[in-house]
């Protein structure tokens, strides 16, 4: 059988949850789901319940991230319209960024104003990236505070033609910039809301078919550096009720996804691996471990299905699609943490990649 190895896989875009919301999803349950689907790290977002906005939050999320994680993980901290930027000093080097919320999503920490979003950039040490969450003309707004400030800017899940555009004009430029794209925005469009109701609600939302067009055309020029899935896994009954919140899980079908696609010619195998694990080693510059990677059966041809699925929260918007390269071991440190079928690793085994904890 066809075994591929990849080295060091990284999703820098997870919600993992926890805190108050462990209705939704537990460190425990998360972490045990990016191992299954094949990676040695995550890091998890700020907009939990509470945010990320201080040292003592921070700290007591690591003190309960640390003691539940399955797999390797890093956290970031969150700018707030409160203005938190008297925090960043103390905290940044033990984080793996900044996130800004620049449009509004799930939780509170949308970043609005201009004037406050410049106080972030001009305050924030370029030894660590931001991560902003930009959609649209709020691209072309951030992309003006790297100019001036040069702060290293990772642009989450970018969606649309009209964002790529302003994005590789960027890089053209020489502006310190890298772009993430999520699979739910390669292989799904507004077309699909239709059959998928609720399941398809995500912020940024899906675009149109040229939109998608757009993205995987960035994918085969390099213009895109990374795949991250913005796991954001909410209830079944929460995406049932009258008011469903935006998200979608997708830590355990990133890697089978791009796999097939590059099976099918969409792009390179070896595009399709360095996306997920070394180009995200290099943009948040982290050293590989040794005897940390993943084994996949690039012929093992199976169906996203429920009932296969380790996310607490049970479901996927991908849901009865076919897709060929299974994950067949994962190994963190030399140990092998994962068989194929079960989680090996107990809770606490996950280390914390940028020292919050001693
Ligand atoms: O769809 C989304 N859900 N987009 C985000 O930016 C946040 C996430 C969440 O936390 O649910
Ligand atoms: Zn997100």
């Amino acid at each position: 059988m066809p075994l591929i190895k990849i080295h060091g896989m990284i999703d820098p875009h997870t919600h993992l949850r926890d805190l108050d919301w462990t209705h939704k999803a537990t460190f425990a349950s998360e972490t045990k789901a990016a191992i299954a689907g094949g990676y040695w790290a995550v890091f998890d977002m700020p907009n939990t319940a509470p945010s990320t906005v201080d040292e003592a939050l921070l700290l007591d999320k690591a003190q309960r991230i640390n003691r539940s994680a399955h797999c390797d993980w890093g956290l970031y901290f969150g700018a707030s319209q409160a203005d938190n930027t008297a925090e960043y000093e103390a905290i940044a080097r033990r984080v793996c960024g900044l996130k800004i919320y620049n449009n509004s999503t799930t939780g509170d920490l949308l970043i609005d104003s201009s004037a406050m979003r410049e106080r972030h950039y001009r305050a924030w040490t370029p030894s660590k990236l931001i991560a902003v969450h930009a959609e649209e003309e709020t691209v072309s707004n951030i992309l003006e505070l790297v100019r001036k400030y040069r702060q290293p800017t990772h642009f989450l899940h970018i969606s649309s033609e009209y964002e790529i555009k302003l994005l590789t004009r960027a890089k053209a430029d020489g502006l310190p910039v890298t772009v993430g794209v999520c699979p739910h925005h390669l292989f799904l469009c507004e077309d699909d809301l239709p059959a998928l109701g609720a399941y398809g609600l995500m912020k940024p939302e899906l675009k149109r078919k040229s939109d998608q067009r757009a993205l995987w055309r960035a994918i085969r020029l390099g213009v895109v550096d990374i795949i991250e899935s913005d796991h954001a896994p909410h209830t079944i009954a929460e995406k049932e009720s009258d008011t469903p919140p935006y998200g979608v899980p997708g830590l355990e079908t990133t890697l089978p996804l791009m796999l097939q696609a590059a099976q099918e010619g969409r792009l390179p195998l070896q595009r399709a691996c360095d996306m997920l694990s070394l180009n995200v080693q290099r943009i948040w510059r982290i050293t590989p471990l040794p005897k940390t990677y993943t084994l996949v059966d690039t012929d093992a041809s199976y169906l996203i299905e429920r009932e296969n699925l380790v996310s607490k929260c049970g479901w996927s918007p991908f849901e009865g699609k076919r897709v060929k390269g299974k994950v067949r071991e994962v190994w963190i440190r030399g140990h092998k943490v994962y068989d194929g079928e079960t989680v090996l690793c107990p809770p606490g085994f996950g280390r914390d990649l940028f020292g919050l904890v001693a």
